[in-house]
């Protein structure tokens, strides 16, 4: 089996005195979707911003294409900090987008997409504008390039998030409920571009609660239930009857109008 893109091992996360996750292991395999699905409040954004090093894990380790992230951990759990220099380049493979897209409102899209590129990868704006529209492209909105975002839809603006961190060509994207703040009829368009760059071959590991999403374009789901993973395999393995009660019962809250049919 090749590397992993993600491995984490035996992580715990604690705020104070509660533990959020606990004895999570899960390999993200390469060039493939993962879903994380699970109950509000499971730890699933946790998990996801311990990925993206947002959130430093209690204890365990997360590995990004073979090298650690955050801290290296020995045998006997003493943690050494990673130098912040190394740590920020691991964490450059990650890419991320966010339910809120958290666009800069006094920016374009074209705006939003290439400022990162200027500022921290001090490209001149020429280049940066010029990667800024190849991605603005990527996900259908070169028309909409000098728009800003009061003036886009909330699928749009979404779009504008995902390209925006696809310019900092990341090697895996994190995607946690990309579509839980967008009316029912702009979820579609942001699905869309997520199917296409799982086309690609990207990387890419999604919370949803788009189960059709999860049953037909992950190849590896993940069940979260009170900061643990239930079980981890293929749509048709989690999915078939019968089913753990504890992932019928999440089913029958969150299964999206037509997912029954793929399951
Ligand atoms: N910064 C924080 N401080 C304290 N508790 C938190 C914090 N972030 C998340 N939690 C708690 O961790 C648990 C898991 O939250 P979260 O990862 O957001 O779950 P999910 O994304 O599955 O809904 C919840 O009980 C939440 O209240
Ligand atoms: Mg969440």
């Amino acid at each position: 089996m090749s590397l992993p893109a993600i491995a984490v091992k035996n992580l715990f996360k604690t705020f104070g005195d509660t533990t959020v996750l606990q004895n999570i292991d899960l390999a993200i395999p390469q060039g493939q979707v993962s879903c994380l699905i699970g109950p509000s409040g499971s730890g699933k954004s946790t998990l996801l911003r311990c990925m993206a090093f947002l959130e430093e894990a209690t204890s365990g380790t997360i590995t990004i294409n073979g090298e650690v992230l955050g801290f290296t951990e020995n045998a006997q759990g003493v943690r050494e900090r990673i130098p912040p220099a190394a740590n920020r380049a691991i964490r450059a493979q990650i890419g991320m987008v966010f339910q809120q897209f958290n666009l800069w409102p006094h920016m374009t899209a074209l705006g939003n997409v290439s400022e990162a590129l200027k500022t921290v990868h001090k490209m001149s704006r020429k280049d940066a504008e010029e990667r800024a529209m190849a991605q603005l492209v990527k996900v259908g909105l070169e028309a909409r390039a000098g728009h800003y975002p009061s003036q886009l839809s909330g699928g749009q603006q979404q779009r504008v998030a995902i390209a925006r961190a696809l310019a900092l060509k990341p090697k895996i994207m994190l995607f946690d409920e990309p579509t839980s703040s967008l009316d029912p009829e702009l979820t579609g368009e942001v699905l869309n571009v997520m199917r296409d760059l799982a086309k690609e071959g990207m990387t890419m590991v999604v919370v949803s609660h788009e189960i059709g999403f999860a049953a037909t374009v992950g190849q590896q789901i993940a069940f979260l239930d009170h900061g643990k993973i239930l079980f981890t395999g293929a749509p048709q393995e989690v999915f078939k009857k019968p089913r753990h009660p504890r992932l019928e019962q999440f089913l029958d809250t969150y299964l999206d109008r037509g997912a029954s049919m793929l399951l």
